[in-house]
C-alpha cells in the first residue's frame, strides 16, 4: 500500500470552497483561537496534519495533554480509542474525531464478553488492557496500558498472573520482560503484523550500517532484529542517543516525519513495504477544519461505561 491508495489530503471536504493547504493551515489556526480549541496530534498521522497540531505524541502523552488541557474543545487526530480515552478523561470538554470511521482493527479484536471468558479461566490474574481497546474493554480492566508503559505497568499489577489483552505481540514483548506469568490474547494490529523480517533486511542491504527501531506491535522475530523497541514518541530520544546515524523504522511510515524534524542529523527510512495505517490516514487537513467549523462529529462514552474504565486509565497514569 502507499499513499496514493489513500484518500487525498485536499478535496472539498472543508464544507465551503476548495482552499489549498496553507490557507486551510491559516483557517485552522484561527477557527482553534476563537473556540478555545487544541490540536491534538498522533505521530503517525499525515504531515500537514502534524504541522497544524498543538501536541504531537505517542498515546500516552496525548492521553495525558488530554486530561491536562485547559481547552473547551479537544480535535483528537488520531484514531477512535484515542478519542475516547481523550473523553474519558475530560468528559466536560467536546471531544471531536474529524473522522469517525477512523477505527483501530486491533481494538475491534476483543470484546468485553471475551476479558469475561478469560477471567472464568484464570480466576486469580489481573487483567492489563492495552489502550488500543474499546472503552467496554477498559471498564472490565484493572489496569490500561500504552506501549510506552507496558511493563511497568505489568509490573506494578497486584497478581502473578496477568491477562494482557488484546495485543500478542506487545504482550509476548512485555512477558520477556517481568517476572509474572503473561497470558495474552491473539489480537494484532495489522500494519505492524505485515512487516516481515524480509523487509527490513531488504533495506539493511541498502544501509548496512543503519540500527533498526520497532515498535513493540511488532512480530517477536521482527523485535529480534531490532536494537531498540520502544513506543512512537521514545524513538527520537533512541536515535538521538545512539552513535549510529541511520536507522530503519519499523512501525507506521508517519512515524518519519517528526523523527526526522527531531533529530536533523541522521537519516531515517521505512521497510522496504510502506507500512501505512489507513484509519490514521483518513483524518485529512480539510476534515479538521471541517469539524472545527461544524463542531463535530462528536465522541462520547456512556456515563456507567466511562466511569468504570476510568479507573484503569487513572491506575495507569497514577504511575507516573
Ligand atoms: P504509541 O502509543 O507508541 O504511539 O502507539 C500507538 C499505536 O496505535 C501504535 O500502533
Amino acid at each position: 500500500m502507499d499513499l496514493s491508495d489513500i484518500e487525498p489530503e485536499a478535496g472539498g471536504q472543508t464544507g465551503g470552497p476548495e482552499q489549498d493547504e496553507e490557507d486551510i493551515a491559516r483557517e485552522i489556526g484561527r477557527l482553534k483561537k476563537q473556540l478555545n480549541a487544541v490540536i491534538l496530534v498522533h505521530n503517525y498521522q499525515r504531515s500537514g496534519v502534524q504541522d497544524v497540531g498543538d501536541f504531537l505524541g505517542d498515546s500516552l502523552g496525548l492521553a495525558r495533554q488530554a486530561a491536562s488541557t485547559d481547552a473547551d474543545v479537544i480535535v483528537f487526530c488520531g484514531v477512535y480509542f484515542m478519542a475516547e480515552t481523550a473523553y474519558m478523561l475530560s468528559p466536560e470538554k467536546k471531544v471531536i474525531l474529524p473522522d469517525l470511521n477512523a477505527g483501530c482493527p486491533l481494538a475491534d479484536m476483543a470484546e468485553a464478553c471475551d476479558v469475561a471468558e478469560m477471567k472464568k479461566k484464570y480466576p486469580g490474574a489481573e487483567v492489563v488492557c492495552y489502550v488500543n481497546s474499546s472503552a467496554e474493554v477498559k471498564a472490565v480492566s484493572d489496569y490500561c496500558c500504552t506501549s510506552s508503559n507496558a511493563v511497568e505497568v505489568v509490573k506494578a499489577v497486584g497478581s502473578d498472573q496477568v491477562i494482557f489483552i488484546p495485543d500478542k505481540n506487545l504482550g509476548s514483548y512485555v512477558a520477556e520482560r517481568v517476572d509474572k506469568e503473561v497470558i495474552t490474547w491473539n489480537g494484532f494490529c495489522v500494519t505492524h503484523e505485515c512487516i516481515g523480517v524480509e523487509d527490513i533486511e531488504a533495506r539493511l542491504k541498502e544501509h548496512p550500517r543503519a540500527e533498526v527501531i520497532a515498535h513493540p506491535e511488532c512480530r517477536p522475530e521482527v523485535q529480534a532484529v531490532s536494537q531498540h523497541i520502544c513506543s512512537t514518541s521514545k524513538m527520537s530520544e533512541a536515535a538521538r542517543n545512539s552513535e549510529a546515524v541511520e536507522f530503519i523504522v519499523a512501525t507506521e511510515s508517519g512515524m518519519l516525519y517528526p523523527l526526522r524534524k527531531a533529530v536533523p542529523g541522521k537519516s531515517f527510512y521505512a521497510p522496504v513495504k510502506d507500512p501505512l495505517c489507513p484509519n490514521m490516514k483518513l483524518i485529512t487537513l480539510p476534515k479538521v477544519l471541517k469539524a472545527l467549523r461544524g463542531m463535530g462529529p462528536e465522541v462520547t462514552v456512556p456515563e456507567d461505561i466511562r466511569v468504570r474504565a476510568l479507573g484503569a486509565v487513572e491506575r495507569m497514569l497514577s504511575l507516573g
